[in-house]
């Protein structure tokens, strides 16, 4: 009995702590002109391409603080 209380308990903790996890905050991909075609993309495929802009010397230079930047899409969510 104890054991089952002491279960319940847990799973309600668990819950309650996943329910309040902040809303994702990173930015999402464009939906602009520039990025339309990623969005139909295998997120490797589309990845390939990121950094041809996305580069210190490319239109689109990445902050002096990013985050490391391997695999864009797992945090830039498409959608
Ligand atoms: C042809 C060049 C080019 C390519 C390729 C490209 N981008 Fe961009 N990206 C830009 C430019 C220019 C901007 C700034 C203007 C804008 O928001 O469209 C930008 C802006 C962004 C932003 C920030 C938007 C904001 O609100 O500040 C993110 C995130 C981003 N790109 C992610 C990606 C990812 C992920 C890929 C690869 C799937 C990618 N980009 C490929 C040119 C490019
Ligand atoms: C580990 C998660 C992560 C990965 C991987 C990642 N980013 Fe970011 N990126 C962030 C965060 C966090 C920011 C800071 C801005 C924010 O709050 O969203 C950011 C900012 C940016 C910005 C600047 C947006 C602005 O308004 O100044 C661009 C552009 C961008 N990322 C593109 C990329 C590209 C292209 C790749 C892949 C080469 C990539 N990111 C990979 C998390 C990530």
């Amino acid at each position: 009995m104890i054991y089952n209380l002491a279960f319940l308990a847990f799973c309600t903790g668990l819950l309650l702590f996943l329910w309040n996890a902040p809303p994702e905050t990173t930015i999402k991909l464009p939906n602009d002109e520039i990025h339309a075609r990623f969005h139909h993309m295998k997120k490797r495929d589309a990845e390939a391409f990121c950094i041809k802009c996305h580069n210190p010397k490319g239109t689109a230079p990445l902050p002096k603080n990013h985050p490391p930047k391997y695999r864009c899409l797992f945090c830039h969510k498409v959608g």
